[in-house]
C-alpha cells in the first residue's frame, strides 16, 4: 500500500507507478535507511513519542530486517513498494504491527533520503579511498620493478626525450593522489546531516539535531531546512571526482594501449585481461582499457545529467531529485570497477626492455641533450637549437642517430663540438642529468617511489 492513500479516490495508472516508483534502483539505500530509522526511533524517544521500550522493540525489528537484507538484498525488489521507504515501513509493520506506524512522525521522505544518500556517499567515499590507494600501490609496485626500463617519452605523440617505465607509473601516481584528497575534501561538505529537517519547514518536534547527527556518524547537522532536503551538492561532487579520475583512468588506458600496439610494442598485456578476434586469429585485443577508456564517457555524462537536472529547480524538495540516485550509481560502481581492473592489468603487464630502449636511441630524443651541451659551451640556446635542427636533418640524411655520426660530421654545424659529445648523446645521461626535483633521474625516481611508499602505508 502507498504511504499517501488517504486523499486518493483512483489508483495510480500503471505506467505512472512505473515511472514513479523507485524501489528497483534505491533498494541499495536499504542499509542507511534501517540505520537512520534506528537513530530516529532513538530522537523520537528524546521528545516522548515512543516509549523506551516500544523504541527497543523498533530497533530490534529493524536489526532483524537488517540481517534480512545483508542476507538476500535482492529479496527487497520483489515487492510492489514505492520506494525503500515505503518498503521499510512496511515491513517493519509487518514485524511489529501498529507500533510501525508510530516511526514516521515528525520525520519526512524528504529529510529520510537525503540522510540516507548521504550515509551511502559517505561509505562509498571510504570504498573508493581503497580503491584509489590500491592502484597506487600496484603502480608503485610496477614502478620499482621498472626503474631501469627506459623508453621513448612523448609530446604531441612524437618521441620527445627518454623517460624510464617507472617514471611513467608514478605519474599516474600523482593524479591518483589528488584524486584521493578530492574525495577527502568532499568529505567534509558532505559529513553534515539534514536528519530532522522535515519535509521543507523542519521538523514540529524539540529533537536535538546535532545528537542525532552524532548517532548517526555525521560530524554535525545541517543549519537550514528549506537547504537540507534540496541540497544534492555532495552527488554533483562526487560526480565530478568519479569524472576527473575516469579521465584519468582514460588517459593511463590510452597510453597503454598505444604502448600496447604492433607499431610500439613497449608491452605485453596478460591474456586475463584482453580478448580475441572471432574472424581473424591472430589477434589479442585490449578490451579491459579501452572499455575503461569507453566507460569514461559514461561518468561524464552522469555529472552533466545531474548538473541539468538541479538547474533552476525551485526550493525544497521536487520528484526531480530521484533522480540523483541511478547517474550516482552507475557512476561511482564504474569508477571503482575501473579501479580494480587498471590494477589488474598492471599486475600481468610485462614491459619488454630491449624493445623500449631502442625506440629511446631512435627519434633522436637527445637532440636536446646536443643543445644543452652546446650551451655549456657558451653558445646562447636559441643558436644552439638551430644548430643542432641543422644537425638533424642531417643525420636524418645519413639514416643515422645523432651519436652515429662522424665527429666531423657534426662540426660542420659547429666547431665548438668536441670528442667529450659522446657520452652526452648516451641514453643514460638524457636521464642522469634530470635529477631536479621531479625529474627522471634514477635517484628522484628511487626518491618518488620511497616517498609515494610511506604515503601510501
Ligand atoms: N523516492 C524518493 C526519492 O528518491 C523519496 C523522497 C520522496 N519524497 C516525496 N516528497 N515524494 O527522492
Amino acid at each position: 500500500m502507498a504511504l499517501w492513500g488517504g486523499r486518493f479516490t483512483q489508483a495510480a495508472d500503471q505506467r505512472f507507478k512505473q515511472l514513479n516508483d523507485s524501489l528497483h534502483f534505491d533498494y541499495r539505500l536499504a542499509e542507511q535507511d534501517i540505520m537512520s530509522s534506528v537513530a530516529w526511533s532513538k530522537a523520537l524517544v528524546t521528545v516522548k513519542v515512543l516509549t523506551e521500550a516500544e523504541q527497543q522493540r523498533l530497533e530490534q525489528a529493524l536489526g532483524v530486517i537488517m540481517a534480512e537484507v545483508q542476507s538476500d538484498p535482492s529479496a527487497i525488489v520483489n515487492s510492489d513498494a514505492e520506494d525503500i521507504h515505503s518498503w521499510l515501513e512496511q515491513k517493519l509493520i509487518d514485524k511489529v504491527g501498529d507500533l510501525g506506524k508510530k516511526l514516521h512522525t515528525g520525520r519526512s521522505r524528504n529529510d529520510q533520503v537525503a540522510t540516507d544518500l548521504k550515509l551511502w556517499c559517505k561509505q562509498q567515499v571510504s570504498q573508493l579511498h581503497h580503491g584509489i590507494v590500491h592502484l597506487q600501490q600496484v603502480l608503485v609496485e610496477t614502478a620499482e620493478a621498472h626503474q631501469d626500463a627506459v623508453m621513448p617519452g612523448y609530446t604531441h605523440l612524437q618521441r620527445a626525450q627518454p623517460v624510464t617505465f617507472a617514471h611513467w607509473c608514478l605519474a599516474y601516481v600523482e593524479m591518483l593522489a589528488r584524486d584521493a584528497s578530492r574525495l577527502q575534501d568532499t568529505l567534509k561538505r558532505l559529513d553534515v546531516s539534514p536528519l530532522g529537517s522535515g519535509a521543507l519547514a523542519g521538523t514540529a518536534y524539540p529533537i536535538d539535531r546535532e545528537q542525532l547527527a552524532g548517532w548517526l556518524g555525521f560530524a554535525s547537522a545541517t543549519s537550514n531546512s528549506l537547504d537540507s532536503v534540496s541540497d544534492r551538492d555532495h552527488v554533483l561532487e562526487l560526480l565530478f571526482n568519479a569524472a576527473i579520475s575516469m579521465v584519468h583512468l582514460s588517459r593511463f588506458a590510452e597510453d597503454l594501449i598505444f604502448f600496447n600496439s604492433g607499431e610500439a610494442a613497449f608491452v605485453e598485456l596478460s591474456d586475463r585481461v584482453t580478448s580475441g578476434s572471432s574472424l581473424m586469429p591472430q589477434k589479442k585485443n585490449p578490451d579491459a582499457l579501452e572499455l575503461i577508456r569507453g566507460k569514461c564517457g559514461r561518468v561524464q555524462g552522469a555529472l552533466t545529467g545531474m548538473m541539468m537536472t538541479l538547474k533552476g529547480l525551485p526550493l525544497a524538495y521536487n520528484k526531480d531529485m530521484q533522480e540523483d540516485k541511478e547517474g550516482l550509481f552507475d557512476a561511482l560502481d564504474t569508477w571503482m570497477d575501473c579501479l580494480q581492473m587498471a590494477a589488474l592489468v598492471l599486475d600481468g603487464i610485462q614491459v619488454k626492455r630491449l624493445r623500449c630502449k631502442e625506440a629511446a636511441e631512435q627519434g633522436y630524443a637527445n637532440a636536446t641533450e646536443l643543445a644543452d651541451y652546446l650551451v655549456a659551451k657558451g653558445v646562447p640556446f636559441r643558436e644552439a637549437h638551430h644548430i643542432v635542427g641543422e644537425a638533424v636533418m642531417e643525420a636524418i640524411r645519413q639514416g643515422k642517430a645523432l651519436e652515429a655520426l662522424p665527429l666531423a660530421d657534426l662540426q660542420k654545424f659547429s666547431m665548438v663540438i668536441g670528442d667529450d659529445v659522446s657520452p652526452i648523446l648516451a641514453l643514460q645521461s638524457c636521464l642522469d642529468k634530470r635529477a631536479a626535483k621531479g625529474g627522471v633521474a634514477p635517484q628522484q625516481v628511487a626518491a618518488a617511489i620511497a616517498a609515494t611508499k610511506q604515503r601510501l602505508v
